[in-house]
């Protein structure tokens, strides 16, 4: 990788719905924010930038190409067409877990006192795309509310990362929704940095040095 113009990058952002029926579906409070922030860094950079975003309320990084996607499903197939022509991938996204086994063709009516909803697991995309990967750089997201540095650490090894961002959620100023955040970057060979608490525009500009693949 000699210039900064041949890298191309393929990044995910937002939450993903999974329809109950027409007016009704599960996800998760996820804005997008990193992800974009990401993208706009990554351009800044010289990167070329795929940018695969979920339901989000964000003005389009200027320069990158801007995938739309609503399930866990579209965004699984999305990320499966670019993922062989891209050098780093980086999953921001909140996919998803479970999805409804059964999506309603038509408005479910409040007629009964409680619901059950079977669900059932959506592809794991980062883990799929790890399983075949050539020579992409591949950085996740560990979303936690707790122990965050020890499951982060599990997901690096159990999908095969080359990085993973250790993200505490669920409390004000990091995380979902919120414009800073404070991460930790942890390298498959074991070492970490702690980045911020910044806006998580300076976090991406950051994150993209760390990452670059080396030439
Ligand atoms: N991810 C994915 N496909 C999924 C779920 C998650 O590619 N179906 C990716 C996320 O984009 C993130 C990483 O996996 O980069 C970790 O996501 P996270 O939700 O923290 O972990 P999970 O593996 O989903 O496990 P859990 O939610 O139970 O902690
Ligand atoms: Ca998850």
């Amino acid at each position: 990788m000699s210039n900064a113009s041949s890298i191309r990058c393929l990044i995910t952002a937002g939450p993903t719905r999974e329809f109950i029926d027409p007016v009704r579906f599960i996800s998760n409070p996820s804005t997008g924010k990193m992800g974009f922030a990401l993208a706009e860094a990554a351009l800044e950079a010289g990167w070329n930038v795929d940018l695969v975003a979920g339901p989000v309320a964000l003005e389009e990084p200027d320069g990158a190409i801007l995938y739309p996607v609503v399930t866990a499903e579209e965004m699984f197939h999305q990320v499966d067409a670019l993922f062989d022509a891209c050098d780093v991938l980086i999953m921001t996204a909140a996919v998803s877990d479970f999805r409804p086994v059964v999506q309603h063709a038509k408005k479910e009516k409040k007629d009964m006192a409680s619901m059950n909803i079977e669900l059932e697991r959506t592809t794991d995309i980062l883990k799929t795309m790890t399983d075949r990967k050539v020579h992409q750089t591949v950085v996740g997201f560990a979303a936690e509310t707790n122990d965050v540095v020890t499951y982060a650490k599990e997901k690096l090894l159990s999908k095969n990362l080359d990085f993973i961002v250790a993200n505490e959620v669920g409390q004000p100023g990091v995380g979902f929704a919120a414009d800073t955040n404070e991460v930790l970057l942890i390298a498959a060979d074991g070492s970490s940095v702690k980045l911020g608490p910044s806006t998580k525009a300076a976090i991406a500009k950051e994150l993209i040095q760390l990452v670059t693949p080396s030439a």
